[in-house]
């Protein structure tokens, strides 16, 4: 595997792979399971597989956690090439923007709920590095995970309406045993949040359960129950439960699937997310 840190070289080094597929992998590092699953994923589908590692100033808030966001290259890259990475971008900020950037991309509508609510310019960050990626690898196929279900839906139009000629992949959400989701942010919790973290998931499971059974008649019912449920974890606080059509991701005007049910939870300076997909009958 090649570690490559420039947009010039890297464009040189995928010239002669043009003619078989490529696979872009894009990563803010820290690489954990759900990472490396899509790069699993990447291999089994592609001929040149690249995974870009980009700490994105653009896509975080002035309070959020630019700053200790973990960073890890030297494991990254060995974990990276492990499972079949063949080229590791890993541009500075001044490689990706050598002077302040005076456009955005952003996906209206799919962007106002949900983290797009919380965290005002997030995802127009997104969008635009994502879209930077793109025209630097151009890359037959890209690999989002599931876990971030709203930024791959936003990607997922994006590339539609801008007619990017790739195929975004969605990949399922990989899952500590106890039901966790994987991030690179779990690493900031305390011991005691990380018991109680569990509630996410749980607290989603036994909902989806109950909307099997018929018990909820409204989504605001089912938001209700699963706040509770995680309110019975004396350190979370509650960013967001919702409750949404999918892939839409509009308010829903019944309980019929495909359905979101999506949460957004802090633990102390820490937020975490994770959602379940409640299928169509
Ligand atoms: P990052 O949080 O590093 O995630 C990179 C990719 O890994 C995303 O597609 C994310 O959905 C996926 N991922 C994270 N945790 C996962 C898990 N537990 N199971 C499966 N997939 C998981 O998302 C970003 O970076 C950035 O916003 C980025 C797209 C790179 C743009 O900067």
């Amino acid at each position: 595997m090649k570690i490559i840190e420039t947009i010039q070289e890297l464009r040189k080094e995928l010239q002669p792979h043009r003619s078989n597929a490529i696979g872009l992998v894009p990563t803010m590092g820290y690489l954990h399971e759900g990472h490396l699953s899509l790069i699993r994923r990447a291999k089994q589908e592609c001929n040149t597989v690249v995974v870009s590692i980009f700490v994105n100033p653009l896509q975080f808030g002035p309070n959020e956690d630019f700053e200790r966001y973990p960073r890890d290259l030297e494991r990254d890259a060995q974990l990276a090439e492990e499972v079949g990475a063949d080229l590791l971008f890993t541009p500075s900020a001044a490689e990706m923007y050598p002077r302040p950037i005076r456009t955005r991309v952003t996906v209206a509508g799919l962007t106002e709920r949900l983290c797009g609510a919380s965290r005002p310019g997030h995802f127009d960050g997104v969008t635009t590095v994502v879209s930077k990626l793109f025209h630097i690898v151009e890359p037959d196929r890209a690999y989002f995970g599931q876990k971030d279900a709203q930024q791959a839906a936003v990607i997922q139009q994006m590339v539609q309406d801008l007619n990017f000629p790739l195929e975004v992949i969605v990949c399922p959400t990989v899952r500590e045993p106890d039901g966790l989701a994987l991030s690179s942010r779990n690493v900031y919790l305390s011991e005691e949040e990380r018991r109680q973290a569990t509630v996410l998931f749980q607290s989603l499971q036994e909902a989806e359960k109950r909307w099997r059974d018929g018990a909820f008649s409204s989504a605001a019912e089912m938001e209700a129950f699963i706040r509770d449920r995680i309110e019975t974890q004396p350190l979370a606080v509650i960013d967001y439960v919702s409750v949404l059509r999918y892939p839409a991701l509009e308010l829903p005007e019944d309980l019929h699937g495909p359905l979101i049910v999506a949460v957004a939870v802090f633990f102390g300076k820490t937020r975490l997310i994770d959602n379940v997909v409640l299928p169509g009958k």
